[in-house]
């Protein structure tokens, strides 16, 4: 369901507030609430080729911001597919109107099993924004993996995060993590650009 404006104190308010409410509770999987910078944004996607790239999956929709920069970007030709584990996100990103865009209400460590039932095999780059350093070792472990065998020997694995805890991870799964950091960010933030093939 697509939320709409609504006037003050109406229904719709109240569906936002309990919406607020159902976030803020779900903080553990959401890591932040603050949007992500558009400067955040630039730096996190620099790295791809959009003229070239067909197939991109964003892990974590979480306010649409990203999402809506990678469908600003990308080919007309090329899709988009966005997996969001918190079904607000999932229901707002409704709003979002663009047939390159595909959601998936699920877990991203179900990425495979999601790629096969879209009937999609390779992908060119993931772009995430999960918060990895507040998720369980072993779920970080099969998203890394998922993602590095779906991914062609050229793609590339792009994910950002407020510290360097999940850097050892990141260089056990990929050839070759390259790390860059932007302080236009509340809070500034590390960008990883991971190369896929081993
Ligand atoms: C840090 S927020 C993203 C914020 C986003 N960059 C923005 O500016 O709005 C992280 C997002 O990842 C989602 N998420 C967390 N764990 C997930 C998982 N296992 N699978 C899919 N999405 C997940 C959260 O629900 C949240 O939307």
């Amino acid at each position: 369901m697509a939320n709409r404006p609504g006037r003050s104190g109406s229904r719709e308010d109240t569906l936002r507030h309990s919406n607020l409410i159902k976030h803020i509770a779900n903080i553990r999987t959401s890591g932040t609430i603050i949007r992500s910078s558009p400067y955040l944004i630039s730096r996190l996607l620099r790295s791809i080729d959009f003229e070239s790239a067909r197939t991109v999956v964003q892990l974590g929709i979480g306010t649409g911001c990203i999402t809506r920069e990678l469908l600003r970007r990308l080919h007309p030709e090329a899709r988009l597919i966005s997996i969001e584990v918190n079904e607000v996100f999932v229901r707002d990103s409704f709003r979002i109107r663009d047939p390159r865009l595909t959601v998936r209400h699920a877990c991203a460590g179900s990425l495979r099993r999601l790629l096969d039932d879209l009937g999609v095999g390779q992908i060119d780059h993931v772009v995430s924004s999960l918060p990895l350093a507040i998720m369980g070792p072993a779920l970080v472990e099969r998203i890394l993996r998922v993602s590095q065998a779906a991914l062609t020997p050229e793609g590339s694995f792009l994910q950002y995060q407020y510290s360097l805890s999940q850097r050892a991870a990141l260089e056990r799964r990929f050839a070759d993590v390259r790390v860059g950091f932007t302080l236009a960010n509340i809070p500034p933030a590390f960008v990883y650009e991971c190369t896929a093939a081993r």
